[in-house]
């Protein structure tokens, strides 16, 4: 596990409302950063002033983000030096589901650390009548990845 810095307040934002693929991630990534939690779907008005580190961690629905956590980035981020990171989990891993969500940040001029995505079993329309598609993501391998993912991502920021 990270040791943070006294400085470094960490809290990651998220939405699952498929079948958990999200929350696993989610919660692989805030063991490892000892990072706060809120799901985005239970608490509509988070407060995300005192933290350094954001983590916008969502499921993937029609293309984009999860709207609650689309309110939750347009009421609360602006320039104040927060650093934010973006994560997705989708069915079809053909696109980088998280560029809409950087051009969002960039547009209010809130820094994006990076980005990571990957494959959640999705039985969403037509998917449902054959078992879904990427059946047994998030596996192992992708828990691991992320977990790097946001080591790094973290680290550059308290550099
Ligand atoms: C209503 C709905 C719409 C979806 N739209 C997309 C999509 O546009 N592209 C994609 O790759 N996956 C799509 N998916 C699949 C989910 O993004 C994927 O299963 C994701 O891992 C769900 O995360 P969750 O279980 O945390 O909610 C959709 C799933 C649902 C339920």
């Amino acid at each position: 596990m990270l040791k943070k810095g006294n400085e470094m307040k960490a809290v990651i934002v998220y939405a699952s409302v498929h079948h958990g693929n999200t929350k696993k991630i989610e919660e692989a990534m805030a063991s490892v950063i000892s990072a706060d939690v809120i799901d985005v779907t239970r608490k509509i008005k988070p407060d995300l002033s005192g933290y350094d580190v954001i983590g916008f961690v969502s499921g993937v629905y029609f293309h984009t983000f999860h709207e609650g956590i689309k309110k939750c980035i347009e009421e609360n981020m602006s320039s104040k030096g927060q650093k934010v990171f973006l994560v997705a989990t989708c069915g079809l891993g053909y696109r980088d589901y998280t560029k809409g969500m950087k051009d969002t940040l960039a547009k209010k001029d809130v820094l994006c650390m990076g980005s990571f995505q990957c494959r959640g079993w999705d039985t969403y329309g037509i998917f449902g009548k054959i078992g879904g598609i990427a059946k047994k993501h998030p596996n192992d391998r992708d828990l691991k990845e992320a977990q790097e993912f946001v080591l790094k991502t973290v680290c550059k920021t308290n550099n």
